[in-house]
């Protein structure tokens, strides 16, 4: 039978991951399928084990709002999944067991590296201090930043998330209010846009060398990248890039192959217009 994968969240409609993953597939010549499963939000476990035990599961990725359940139902992590106390990617070893991974960090990394985007020296601000802002900390860290400051609206989660990674590297929370730039990046990992808000930031922390990077993707440009290009931005990066990219992470924990991203990348941005 061929080794089956799939997406799992609520919604899942518009997921472009079977896309993404199809298009992985065809260029190193793996023989998988890879669909969409819309899962009631009560069902997460009871679907995932009919996955795995009878539906053929080799893989699954998870998305809103399972990743604490996939968390749970894993029977070992990575180091970076256990850090982001969240799941995004399960791997069924030859044992029958689940492996906890989460790729958005690597994701992340990949698509910033892929933009030739400084991370070593740099000062770096990662707006947010939810799930997103958590699964993205290590693989951040582990580039070594001259120094990463959390701003989030609830200041008490950032200074959580400072303390909780503060073995890995220079890191500190702040309020909005307090931080002082420019920043060479800034990060959005807010929900912030989905509400047509952005955090209330000051101008100044926006420069000419600032590259600002978007978790978000849809619009063109993202709220909160129209708003760093008008102040003068060197670069606006939006998440599409970080979607294929923690794709590709997971594939290669499935298959031990690493697609090319930048194909699949332009396949989408052509189906976006
Ligand atoms: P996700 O999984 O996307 O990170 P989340 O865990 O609900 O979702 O976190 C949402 C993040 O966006 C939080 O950092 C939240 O700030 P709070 O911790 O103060 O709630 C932030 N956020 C959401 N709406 C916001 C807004 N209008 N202004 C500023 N920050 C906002």
């Amino acid at each position: 039978m061929t080794d089956r994968y799939a997406v799992v969240g609520n919604p899942i409609g518009h997921s472009k991951s079977p896309a993404i993953h199809t298009a992985f597939a065809a260029q190193t010549g793996e023989d998988i399928l890879y669909t969409a499963l819309l899962l009631p939000l009560d069902g997460f476990e009871h679907q995932a084990r009919l996955f795995f035990e009878h539906g053929g599961g080799c893989g699954l990725n998870i998305t809103v709002p399972f990743k604490e359940d996939a968390y749970r139902l894993a029977d070992d992590y990575t180091d970076r999944a256990k850090r982001a106390g969240a799941v995004n990617t399960l791997k069924k070893r030859p044992d029958g067991s689940l492996l906890g991974d989460n790729t958005d960090g690597a994701g992340l990394v990949l698509d910033l590296k892929r933009h030739s985007v400084p991370l070593a020296n740099r000062r770096i601000l990662l707006l947010g201090a939810g799930g997103a802002a958590r699964g993205v900390l290590q693989p951040l860290l582990e580039e070594m930043p001259a120094e990463l400051v959390i701003a989030n609206r609830t200041q008490s989660k950032a200074e959580q998330l400072a303390a909780d990674f503060s073995d890995l590297g220079a890191i500190r929370a702040s309020t909005f209010a307090d931080l002082s730039g420019p920043f060479d990046l800034i990060i959005n990992g807010t929900s912030a846009s989905l509400g047509g808000d952005l955090p209330p930031l000051a101008d100044t922390l926006v420069a000419a060398n600032t590259v600002t990077y978007d978790m978000m993707y849809g619009a063109q440009p993202t709220v909160f990248n129209a708003w760093t290009s008008a102040l003068g931005a060197a670069q606006t990066i939006d998440g599409l890039g970080m979607l294929v990219g923690q794709a590709a992470e997971s594939f290669y924990v499935w298959r031990g192959k690493r697609p090319d991203v930048a194909n699949v990348i332009t396949m989408l941005k052509q189906d976006r217009r």
